[in-house]
């Protein structure tokens, strides 16, 4: 099979926002106990934190990170989480039937942010909690002194503010799993009066309202549209989120997801300027993803282990082993991203320790590296710079979501100030290889291409604790510059990054 890919200088979509790389990490089974935080692990720093993990945190290369929930957010009281460890209550958290024991909380997550080089995306509970919770929560995080909750931060050891610019109204409120489930009428008038709340505090906050969980959502996107009625002047994004599944073990349908997940964002992105235009106003709000993944591989055996346990505290949970197929998935998602990073500002990996996501632990033992990790890691560190408008020409499927899923699909950064192109190439076909003729117009004289592959014959080839590099990019010299074209030939199910130095 051919296909051929024309980049001009001229055609771009936007300049990324780097947080379209951010991660997520919520107190959800081992994602942050035996996940960041084991104190006596053989790499604990002094304050639990594993070093391991923070290194693997480093190297993905994440600016941003969500937290502490999730489902988990909407009956978290923040101040059980500040104070002497050992005076810490323990709560029952209800979205996961678990037990949280507080011994971390902002402090501790604000430290090992620092550590991994992220900055933070916090959420005030708007389920069980409201206005008043959420307005003291940022005084105790970003005001300097002089208040009660700036000093009892002093007080517990931190004496400059941590300036957390970024924070969402809330998760998932359109849920009816969600504690404190509201209306789109309910979830509006809330999210505004707190946004206006925080607004008042400094109104150089990024706020993000709730969107959809889902596209599936019965109330999408008249949810959206009613939210945003309410709040539009107030927020700076509306967050989606989707979750990607293959229980029908199909490839080629799985892999046509990601039209969904553009459609879902077109919807989307049309109800905002629906909105702007209904309220004449000259003010953006953007997409803020910030939950994305695969969630299957575990999603049914955890729902039914969850019945049956006693309040657990960090148990095994959402503790899904990926596999190559999912490396194509995740690479064409974040295509999607990229070649809608005009609209989608943020977005965030879900999660990024032990729970649904790249880096796994062993308690007491090693860190490693899941399948996933690779392409979002490409796409992370080189993906930054300007989204490029491809002109892609290249046969396609019909699948039950679309009725032309390209073979090919790919995405398209300039970076300007390395001189580099980077093309993400995913090849949809379980058979044919690939030929791809990539031309690149106006942006001065190619001088040297590389190219990177990630290729297994076994789509269900996973990494372990024992076999962590099964799945992992290789260097191959297969890629050639004829003038300002690429070609090379890449295998049938295939994940490819292509670099060419300007
Ligand atoms: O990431 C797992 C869960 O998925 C989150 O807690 C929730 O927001 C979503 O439903």
């Amino acid at each position: 099979m051919e296909a051929r890919v024309t980049a001009h200088a001229r055609y771009s979509i936007a300049d990324i926002d780097k947080r379209l790389y951010g991660s997520f990490l919520e107190h959800l089974g081992r994602a942050v106990y035996t996940g960041i935080y084991e104190p006596g692990h053989p790499t604990a720093l002094a304050n639990g934190m594993r070093q391991d993990v923070i290194d693997l945190v480093r190297e993905l290369d994440t600016p941003v990170c969500r937290y502490p929930g999730g489902n988990f957010v909407s009956a978290y009281n923040w101040e059980d989480g500040i104070g002497p460890q050992q005076d810490r209550p323990t709560r029952l958290d209800l979205a996961w039937r678990t037990s949280e024991s507080n011994q971390v909380g902002i402090h501790e997550f604000a430290e090992w942010a620092e550590a991994a080089g992220t900055d933070m995306m916090l959420a005030v509970n708007l389920g069980s909690r409201g206005l008043d919770a959420a307005r003291n929560f940022v005084e105790y995080v970003n005001h300097p002194g002089g208040s009660q909750w700036s000093d009892l931060r002093r007080k517990n050891g931190r004496a400059e503010p941590w300036n957390a610019r970024l924070w969402c109204l809330g998760n998932e409120m359109d849920g009816p799993w969600q504690v404190g489930h509201k209306s789109a009428a309910e979830y509006g008038h809330l999210a505004n009066e707190t946004a206006k709340a925080l607004r008042a505090f400094d109104d150089k906050l990024e706020l993000v309202v709730c969107g959809s969980s889902h596209s599936d959502m019965a109330t999408y996107p008249q949810w959206e549209a009613t939210v945003l009625d309410a709040t539009y002047d107030q927020v700076d994004y509306i967050s989606l989120h989707m979750y990607f599944e293959n229980y029908e073990k199909n490839t080629a349908e799985f892999l046509a997801l990601p039209e969904k997940l553009d459609r879902y964002i077109g919807t989307v992105s049309g109800v905002l300027d629906f909105v702007k235009a209904n309220k004449r106003s000259k003010r953006d709000v953007k997409i803020s993803f910030d939950e994305w993944n695969v969630w299957y591989h575990e999603r049914k055996s955890d729902a039914r282990r969850m019945k049956e346990w006693d309040w657990p505290h960090a148990p095994v949970l959402l503790e899904d082993i990926y596999n190559f197929e999912d490396v194509l998935q995740v690479g064409c998602i974040i295509n999607t991203f990229i070649r809608r990073s005009d609209v989608v500002r943020i977005a965030c990996i879900a999660q990024l320790v032990n729970v649904i996501a790249p880096i796994m632990t062993a308690p007491g033992g090693a860190a490693w590296r899941q399948t996933i990790y690779h392409p979002f890691q490409l796409a992370s560190r080189y993906g930054r710079g300007t989204a490029l408008l491809l002109d892609v020409d290249c046969a396609s499927y019909v699948s039950n979501v679309a009725d032309a899923v390209s073979y090919l699909d790919i995405s398209g950064v300039h970076d300007g100030d390395a001189g580099t192109l980077t093309f993400f190439a995913i090849n949809r076909h379980g058979n044919e290889p690939m030929e791809i003729n990539l031309s690149m117009e106006r942006f001065g004289t190619a001088k040297t291409v590389e190219h990177t592959l990630i290729k297994h014959d076994d789509l269900e080839a996973t990494n372990t604790k024992d076999n962590p590099e099964n799945v992992k990019p290789r260097k191959t010299d297969g890629a050639t510059l004829e003038g300002n074209a690429v070609r090379l030939t890449v295998p049938p199910y295939s994940y490819s990054m292509i670099r060419v130095q300007l």
